[in-house]
């Protein structure tokens, strides 16, 4: 549980490593498989029907009670049929969507305003800022290593390095990260956590043809490459990373060449030579000539394995290469909490009795309180970007560095209690999202941190450890601080009667 940073109360998972929602290849197992290992995944549903959208998102349920997300691409997806993806989402009720290739500010809206939590792929600085200003809530910055189409052309320690430096929301990595090691160094770089797709795609359960699976495994080190050769079904000039093939050699002719050739079959739809499509389960055809989609990482993926063993030696390998780094997101240090622990001469008698509260009530305030700090670490967010007043986005991001401390401290304490932290979002953060002005929003958050306040009064007096009291008491008077200062920065903009 130590690699856990502020971006998994946000998406709700254990670890910060994301299954990227890779077209046709991240389906309902897939995902699944990664949300009951901790991870958290996205289904790749560009330019799927809502039809599939839904069942894929009934089937995830079936499989797993954990959060996940959707990919979309809206640039790549004709408006009407994004309009009733984007429907199938929400309706869905899925916890995020990511999105990628040009940014649809209208897309980001319409999610965010329904409650989905939006991550952007972006492969510059200046699309991050764009993405960031759009409302995105995590950005995913995108280096050249990566596998599938690649956005930008850096590599991705630089861009995650200079997107940190003008990001106010999370930044996770993608692009060749393959192993505990990669992982461990973007997250030292300040990157919250990880997207994966090749990583991933060479599991047990991804929906890629075996054909793709063996590929990655053979493949030798640096031996992918940069193409525009793949290019039916995407907006023009863009580029690919995929294993060498027949159309990378030049030996298919033109990609521009007419009439379109036939090289398989997906059901009745056929696929064509130089499409993006990839070969999966579903297919038949001539795979040697699809697009291989694979990134720089893919000559140090050995073998075919269950997606959930993959994602628990990355965890454990980025864990034995962080012992000090880890600890940097962990404002609340369990062995400071055993330092501070007093005698407790009462340690023999009745927790009932001596008025305090039994172990399970404990356990269920604490993640109501969790739930709650979710919910007003997510809606500070959206006023810390949604703001053009200095005064209130500096305030804002006040709020929601603490929402996000008491998120980290709660979790762990339910931890220490042998109680599996809550993975929900409070309704606070729904009700708040219906209220329209950023400054009635703020006026809501300090009422949400009102009842917080009034629930650790009453809470506070009836914890029995020394340390999480004490951890409550700073948590009451952190919540105190920022609902004066809330008030006072209200009240310097109200109207003067
Ligand atoms: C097979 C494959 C399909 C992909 N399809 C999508 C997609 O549909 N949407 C998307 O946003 N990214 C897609 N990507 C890119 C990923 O989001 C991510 O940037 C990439 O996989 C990271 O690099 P890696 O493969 O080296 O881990 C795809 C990547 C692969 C390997």
């Amino acid at each position: 549980m130590d690699l856990h940073t502020p971006v998994c109360d946000l998406l709700c998972c254990d670890y910060p490593v994301v299954l990227a929602g890779m077209g046709g290849v991240a389906r309902s197992e897939l995902v699944a498989a990664v949300a009951e290992a901790g991870g958290f995944g996205f289904l790749g549903m560009v330019r799927e029907s809502p039809q599939l959208i839904a069942a894929e998102i009934a089937a995830v349920r079936d499989r797993t009670a954990r959060p996940f997300g959707v990919n979309l691409i809206p640039a790549a997806t004709k408006p009407a049929l994004l309009d009733a993806e984007v429907r199938a989402c929400v309706e869905g009720g899925v916890h995020a969507v990511t999105l990628f290739w040009d940014l649809s500010a209208e897309t980001v809206k319409r999610l965010r305003g329904a409650g989905v939590l939006v991550a952007c792929q972006v492969g510059s600085l200046e699309e991050a800022i764009a993405a960031q200003e759009a409302g995105a809530d995590i950005l995913i910055a995108q280096g050249w290593e990566a596998g599938g189409h690649v956005r930008g052309r850096s590599g991705l320690h630089a861009l995650v390095a200079s997107v940190l430096g003008a990001a106010d929301v999370p930044v996770l990595a993608a692009g060749g990260v393959t192993d505990g090691e990669d992982l461990a160094a973007v997250m030292r770089l300040g990157a919250q956590g990880a997207v994966l797709g090749t990583a991933f795609l060479a599991t047990r359960e991804s929906f890629a043809h075996d054909y793709h699976k063996r590929r990655i495994v053979e493949a030798a080190p640096g031996e992918t490459v940069h193409t525009e050769d793949f290019h039916i079904n995407w907006p023009p000039n863009a580029a690919v990373r995929v294993l060498p093939n027949s159309v990378t050699r030049g030996a298919r002719g033109d990609p521009h060449a007419r009439p379109r050739q036939v090289v398989g079959a997906d059901g009745d739809r056929s696929i064509y030579l130089f499409s993006t499509d990839s070969p999966l389960r579903s297919m038949t055809g001539d795979f040697e000539a699809m697009a291989l989609y694979a990134g720089q990482g893919a000559g140090r993926i050995g073998e075919i394995v269950p997606a959930g063993d993959r994602l628990r030696a990355i965890v454990a390998g980025a864990m034995s290469c962080l012992p000090s780094e880890r600890r940097l997101h962990a404002p609340v240090e369990p062995g400071d909490r055993e330092a501070a622990s007093a005698v407790c001469y009462a340690g023999q008698a009745d927790a009932a009795y001596m008025g305090f509260a039994p172990a399970d009530e404990l356990a269920t305030e604490l993640n109501v309180l969790l739930e709650a700090e979710r919910a007003g670490a997510r809606v500070a967010a959206r006023i810390a970007t949604e703001t053009d007043d200095p005064g209130l986005k500096a305030l804002a991001r006040v709020i929601h560095a603490d929402e996000v401390k008491w998120c980290k401290a709660l979790f762990h304490a339910l931890l220490d209690l042998g109680v599996e932290p809550s993975t929900k979002v409070g309704d606070f953060y729904r009700n708040a999202m219906t209220i329209a002005g950023v400054e009635a929003r703020l006026a809501f958050v300090n009422r949400g941190q009102g009842w917080v306040v009034r629930k650790l009064r009453t809470l506070g007096p009836r914890v029995r450890d020394d340390a999480l009291h004490a951890m409550l008491r700073e948590m009451l008077e952190a919540h105190e601080r920022n609902i004066d200062d809330a008030n006072t920065a209200l009240a310097e903009r109200a109207p003067s009667a």
